[in-house]
């Protein structure tokens, strides 16, 4: 680190074909490299060669965010009576919003790793007032790396002031393993049948929509570009998919979403505990990060799905609560599955 510190870099394998590599910057996921049908092995993850690239990044590839993430309207919210002004890092449609934690968020902090086994633990200190939240936030990052093909991220918080908690994994996947080629040709599946309508900040009105007859329908398996540039409100607001889908309501954990790249036959299956998941598309990559391998990102060459509490619930009441008070633990479980599938 510029500031002398030094940074961990942490290699899980399996005796499968799969390795994860994490680092103590961001807790973030560096790569994860999967073979595909014929044995042919690739990373699947968009991100950096260097820490310098992890370090002035501002898409969030691989990322830990919090600790809130996702979008706040106007960067303010009430707790208790007390209203919190956090920092407005993001202008969609021109209008400034809190985005994935504020000016330096969680993805841009040195954690502590520790290595278990199959697994490295992250813990990182959030203190009081830092980005304008409230209260000590200790919170764990637990990257798993199993025999059966899943890379779990596990995340644990605990406060001694009431504050706001939403943390979010943020990988960029390519199935393919080569991010010049666009994942619009990925089928996507999302067990979700509602999605939450935004205003053109791309901040949720409140309302659920049903997904049923829209370009957003993905309750059964979907090409990604099949309908993206459809004239649909939703897409025109977020410049493609960007949404937040809400999953069927459950106990535990359940399958959230299903993405396949027919030519590799990789297959990739989210499980969350979380009440929603954002599908990301990639419609904000520009070409302008330099990735690994000098790779330059295009529009639509990653894609995100972000398990996680509804955007913007500190400020809609019909939302599930994103309140954390001391003595309760926040909890959240994402498991990815990876699996390859025959030649149809
Ligand atoms: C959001 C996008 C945002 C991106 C930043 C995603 O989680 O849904 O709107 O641009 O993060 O990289």
């Amino acid at each position: 680190m510029p500031d002398g510190h030094d940074v961990s870099l942490f290699t899980i394998r399996n005796s499968r074909g799969m390795t994860a590599r994490v680092s103590e910057f961001g807790a973030v996921l560096v790569s994860l490299e999967m073979p595909d049908r014929n044995g042919q092995v690739a990373d699947l993850t968009l991100g950096y060669d260097s820490l310098e690239g992890w370090s002035t990044d501002n898409a969030y590839l691989g990322a830990t965010v919090g600790r809130f993430g996702n979008r706040i309207k106007d960067g303010t919210f009430s707790l208790d009576g007390k209203t919190y002004q956090l920092a407005t890092n993001n202008t969609p449609g021109g209008i400034p919003c809190h985005l994935h934690g504020g000016l330096k968020g969680f993805d841009k902090v040195l954690w502590k790793g520790e290595a278990r086994e199959n697994s490295v633990i992250f813990r990182y200190l959030s203190r009081d007032g830092e980005e304008g939240y409230l209260g000590n936030l200790d919170v764990t990052v637990t990257y798993t790396l199993t025999e059966e093909n899943e890379l779990l991220w596990e995340a644990k918080a605990v406060t001694d002031a009431p504050t706001i908690v939403n943390l979010v994994h943020h990988t960029y996947w390519n199935l393919s393993g080569d991010p010049r080629q666009s994942i619009n040709d990925h089928l996507l599946q999302i067990h979700a049948d509602h999605f939450l309508p935004t205003d053109a900040g791309l901040i949720p009105t409140g309302q659920l929509a049903a997904v049923a007859d829209t370009p957003l329908d993905f309750t059964s398996p979907r090409l990604i570009g099949e309908r993206v540039e459809e004239d649909y409100e939703a897409l025109h607001l977020a410049g493609g998919y960007d949404h937040c889908w809400v999953l069927r309501p459950t106990e535990g954990l359940r399958l959230a979403a299903s993405l396949t790249h027919p030519s590799s036959g990789r297959k990739m299956e989210v499980f969350t505990d979380q009440p929603a998941i954002q599908f990301y598309g990639g419609n904000f990559l520009d070409g302008t990060i330099m990735g690994k391998l000098g790779h330059s990102y295009a529009h639509r060459t990653g894609l995100c799905l972000e398990t996680e509490n509804f955007p913007d619930a500190p400020n809609q009441p019909s939302f599930p609560s994103a309140i954390l008070r001391p003595g309760e633990v926040y909890q959240h479980k994402m498991i990815h599955r990876f699996t390859t599938e025959p030649t149809v």
